[in-house]
């Protein structure tokens, strides 16, 4: 009989992939069988997530929790960005923990249950042309990842010190996985990747010329395939050519992430982003005008070091031209090996809450007015979700979340949704 995993994935969409291939590498012998409670597990993963500060002050209490509820002779190991980061610290903080497996280093999963206090969190490792093994979470929708680490190096963010350097998957891997995906029912594919449309820039091996409006026009030839999203691009890299790409492919679904993380340029410039406020809007307002439907997603961060009130007019600024169909919005978290870190004008706590609470309150009021234009719309919603109240969920083209009162008949299923109300998280209709 199998051994029992339980795993706990926090933070983005490439940590969910990396529990996938975890969980596919530690079951393609039945070795491992995966379990949602931690108390019957013989193995307990936490795929950690180091982008801001809160989750990694939880790590070890949580590590805590797990010993307390364990089975006597079961497994604790720690992977993802903060493996990454806190390396052997971990195992001096927490004797409980039997493996530290950076993000990085997702393919020594094996290995890693199999040895003592076994460690790895070389950010060198090359996994770009890692066969993993297959398991998905969903059916329907199916993630993929086109690239490895972060090839910049914003003054705030962790990730390249957790990832490492940028490498692109060979189209080949790619191409392979997602037409196993599509022959198995997946209507959707989600590609991965720090920088997506930064593709082709760096590969391990030979590889012929390929850029990411390349990639995205290849991957949508594939027969069956009806629907291709991505994140994150980087607004750097929107050129003509990708937002061309983009709002003509009708396989491209019509949802961007344009991480704005400030409007002020001069904070831009402090984060090293590569742009500043009037290349992100001429993109922002470009896009708009190429693909009226489009629905735009972003995320800021208020009260870097040095914000001034008058940059953080820049944001509301931003905020109001672009109006962002979703935010995700932090107060900026000071993080260990980042530039930012030791930037002097820290802004007070009081000060990045109050900001924080404007730019979600505006927000709020004008994804209000937004979603009121939904009502007595059409749209096309791939349902994959069976809720327990009697309604399925799904994903417009736009990325608006969509229930209608259903059964599960409907799962994966792509069908026209007529909207009757539309409330601020969720819109409710009927198939047509
Ligand atoms: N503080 C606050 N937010 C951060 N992010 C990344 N690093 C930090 C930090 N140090 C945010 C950025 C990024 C998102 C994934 O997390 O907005 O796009
Ligand atoms: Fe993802 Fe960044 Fe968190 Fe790592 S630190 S899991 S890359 S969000």
């Amino acid at each position: 009989m199998s051994k029992k995993l339980f795993i706990q994935t926090l933070g983005c969409a490439m940590n969910v992939r990396d529990s996938e291939h975890m969980i596919a590498e530690l079951s393609k012998n039945d070795e491992y069988s995966l379990t949602t409670e931690a108390e019957d597990a013989d193995l307990i993963l936490i795929n950690t997530c180091s982008v801001r500060e809160k989750p990694v002050h939880k790590l070890f209490s949580e590590i805590g929790s797990f010993d307390k509820i364990k089975k006597k002779d079961a497994k604790i190991g720690v992977c993802g960005c903060t493996a990454s980061h806190l390396g052997d610290e971990i195992f001096k903080r927490a004797p409980v923990v039997d493996f530290v497996l950076g993000a990085r280093n997702v393919s020594k999963i094996s290995k890693a249950v199999k040895e003592s206090k076994f460690i790895s969190v070389d950010l060198d490792n090359d996994d770009s042309e890692f066969s993993f093994a297959d398991y998905r979470n969903s059916l329907y929708k199916t993630y993929i990842n086109i690239s490895i680490g972060c090839d910049k190096s914003c003054t705030y963010c962790i990730v390249p010190h957790t990832r490492g350097k940028e490498l692109s998957i060979p189209f080949n891997i790619i191409y392979n996985e997602a037409k196993k995906a599509v022959s198995n029912g997946a209507k959707e594919i989600f590609l991965l990747g720090q920088n997506v449309n930064n593709y082709g820039k760096y590969f391990s091996s030979a590889h012929k010329k390929m850029n990411f409006s390349n990639l995205l026009e290849e991957l949508s030839q594939i027969d069956g395939l009806e629907r291709i999203r991505f994140t994150s691009p980087h607004p750097l890299h929107m050129d003509d050519e990708f937002l061309r790409v983009f709002s003509t492919n009708d396989k491209i679904c019509k949802s961007m992430h344009m991480p704005l993380q400030s409007g002020s340029s001069a904070v831009l410039k402090a984060m090293k982003r590569g742009y500043d406020k009037k290349w992100y809007l001429d993109r922002a307002l470009k896009l708009r005008e190429l693909c009226p439907d489009v629905s735009i997603s972003t995320d800021i961060i208020v009260a870097f070091p040095g914000e001034s009130e008058e940059d953080f007019k820049d944001t509301m600024d931003v905020l109001e031209k672009v109006r962002f169909e979703q935010l995700f919005s932090f107060k900026y978290s000071k993080r260990p090996l980042t530039k930012a870190a030791t930037m002097p004008n820290q802004i007070d706590e009081k000060t990045a809450s109050s900001r924080l609470s404007t730019l979600q309150a505006r927000h709020n009021e004008i994804l209000d007015e937004i979603v009121k234009t939904k009502e007595n719309t059409t749209m096309k919603v791939l349902f994959d979700e069976l809720r327990s109240d009697g309604f399925v969920a799904g994903r417009s083209d736009n990325n608006f979340l969509v229930q209608i009162k259903a059964s599960e008949e409907m799962l994966g299923l792509l069908k026209d949704v007529r909207i009757d109300k539309a409330r601020r998280m969720v819109l409710y209709g009927e198939v047509l």
